[in-house]
């Protein structure tokens, strides 16, 4: 599986991201269907987008808001299994998703910050600007998904994910 780019995604955006997008692990996220109209890959896709604009727009940190936002529902299970502590999956899938960004790349404690508390108000408070960009860019996404509009990223095939032939 391999992601594909149009030219109108930003080579800025890119740079900051391209790592995370080329892990097999992360793209197995693709497995998985998110809102009932999109993959978990996808939607992680646009919110990362929807962030880093939003990061750029209000001048904060662009690096942070893009990988926090794709790794922000790093959870390569299906959201029906039970969890592991009981917890219903809207609080325990922050800490998972931020488990396995801590184990499969180097985030910062901003990064990390922002994955835990994407799912504000249910769950902790965000503590940094980034974060906040990123629990309400996650909502913005959420309900364009729902709604079967396609934005950011999934908008004009910016970016699209091509299965490989076995
Ligand atoms: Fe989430
Ligand atoms: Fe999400």
């Amino acid at each position: 599986m391999d992601i594909q780019a149009s030219e109108e995604v930003p080579r800025e955006y890119l740079e900051e991201v391209w790592h995370i997008l080329s892990d097999k692990e992360f793209l197995s996220l693709d497995n998985y269907e998110h809102h009932h109209n999109t993959s978990r890959l996808m939607h992680s896709i646009n919110v990362s987008y929807l962030s880093w604009l939003l990061a750029k727009k209000f001048h904060c940190d662009k690096k942070a808001a893009a990988r926090a936002g794709l790794l922000h529902d790093f959870c390569p299970y299906d959201f029906r299994e039970k969890t592991p502590t009981g917890e219903h999956q809207v609080l325990y899938h922050p800490k998972a998703a931020a488990e396995n960004s801590v184990r499969m790349f180097q985030i910062s404690d901003r990064e990390l910050d922002a994955i835990r508390t994407h799912m504000f108000p249910l769950g902790p408070v965000p503590r940094n600007k980034e974060a906040w960009i990123i629990t309400l860019a996650d909502k913005i996404c959420a309900v364009t998904e729902f709604c079967h509009v396609a934005i950011a990223l999934a908008r004009k095939n910016r970016m699209v994910v091509v299965k490989n032939a076995i």
